[in-house]
């Protein structure tokens, strides 16, 4: 299998500085690659740092260290206006709070055009509306929504509005954070099914962040976890549902509750205690060509031989 590479990172960090005493390492020494078509899916606990790497990866923040190759071209420090430009266009982003990103005082017309009217690509009136509700049509939405305002929307009609948003710039890449997240189970599936119809339309390619983990098992072909700002465990869904190898991974398994509720009632929770693995000092190995691991010389051997004695409760 020889697929074309997308989106290459490489000792990726951002840390916060809170104060003189404190700096938040949010993402930390993180590598990893991306193909192009495929949906690559970040998983982890609240402030593991996933939606840090996302926002440092699309240039709302400033990488601390590291590189970025998207395309080909280095995007990871410091931007000249025409990486700009093609870091605008190319890469978009889609967030889990579609009313946030959305100006309660612009119509659906303007929110959706906005990124074309920015970098000066909307074109004459007439072919501004033509992109704007060819895209509206593309994400299920029609023209009789372009003189509406976003609170005349349902959660999961916003969240369409924001897909059209990115979509409309034609990006390679879209890097979805917790979109689904906020809305109804009912809706959460029309918006996946939206999101891999237009993958395979228009040969997208997504890293998906995300909490739940039957969802991402459902929409991946390979998954990254995140814990501490680190990359943990990688892999194939394979790789990671079938044969996890950190405790970080098998604790998130493991709270995946069973749909037979007397198999629930009997299982064995997986329980990752902290302080046991100080990330800093290991480093990652290959379990195989897919797959990989953070881990030190000892835990390494430890958890092949599944020694798992300090973790299990
Ligand atoms: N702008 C910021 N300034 C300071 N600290 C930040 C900032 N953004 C994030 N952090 C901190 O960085 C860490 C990672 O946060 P991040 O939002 O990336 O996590 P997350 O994995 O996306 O969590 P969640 O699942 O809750 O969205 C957290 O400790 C968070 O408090
Ligand atoms: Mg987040």
């Amino acid at each position: 299998m020889s697929a074309n590479v997308l989106l290459e990172v490489k000792h990726l960090s951002q840390f916060f500085r809170i104060d003189r005493h404190t700096t938040i390492r949010a993402v930390d020494d993180v590598s990893f690659h991306i193909n192009e078509g495929e949906t690559f899916s970040v998983v982890g606990e609240s402030g593991s740092g996933k939606s840090t790497l996302g926002r440092t990866l699309i240039r709302i923040y400033d990488a601390h260290s590291g590189s970025v190759n998207f395309m080909g071209k280095e995007i990871g420090g410091k931007l000249n206006s025409d990486s700009r430009k093609f870091l605008r266009k190319n890469m978009q982003m889609i967030f889990q709070d579609p009313m946030a990103s959305l100006n309660p005082r612009k119509k659906v017309l303007d929110a959706v055009a906005f990124g074309l009217d920015i970098n000066h690509l909307s074109g004459d009136k007439d072919e501004r509306l033509r992109k704007v509700v060819k895209v509206l049509k593309s994400v299920g939405l029609s023209e009789d929504h372009l003189t509406r305002y976003p609170h005349q929307f349902s959660g999961g009609q916003r969240q369409r509005i924001g897909v059209a948003r990115a979509l409309i710039m034609e990006p390679r890449f879209i890097i979805c954070d917790e979109i689904i997240s906020a809305l109804d189970v009912s809706i959460q599936a029309q918006v996946i099914n939206l999101m891999r119809r237009l993958q395979k339309e228009h040969g997208l390619t997504y890293m998906f962040i995300a909490h739940d983990l039957s969802m991402v098992r459902y929409l991946s072909d390979r998954v990254a976890v995140m814990h501490l700002g680190h990359i943990v465990e990688m892999g194939t869904v394979e790789d990671i549902y079938e044969h996890p190898l950190h405790p970080y991974t098998k604790s998130l398994l493991s709270a995946i509750p069973h749909p037979d509720p007397d198999a629930e009632k009997d299982r064995k929770r997986f329980v990752y205690l902290k302080g046991g693995v100080d990330y800093n000092i290991g480093t990652i190995r290959q379990l195989s060509d897919t797959h990989s691991i953070l881990a030190t010389d000892e835990e390494f051997s430890r958890w092949q031989q599944n020694d798992y004695s300090l973790f299990l409760k």
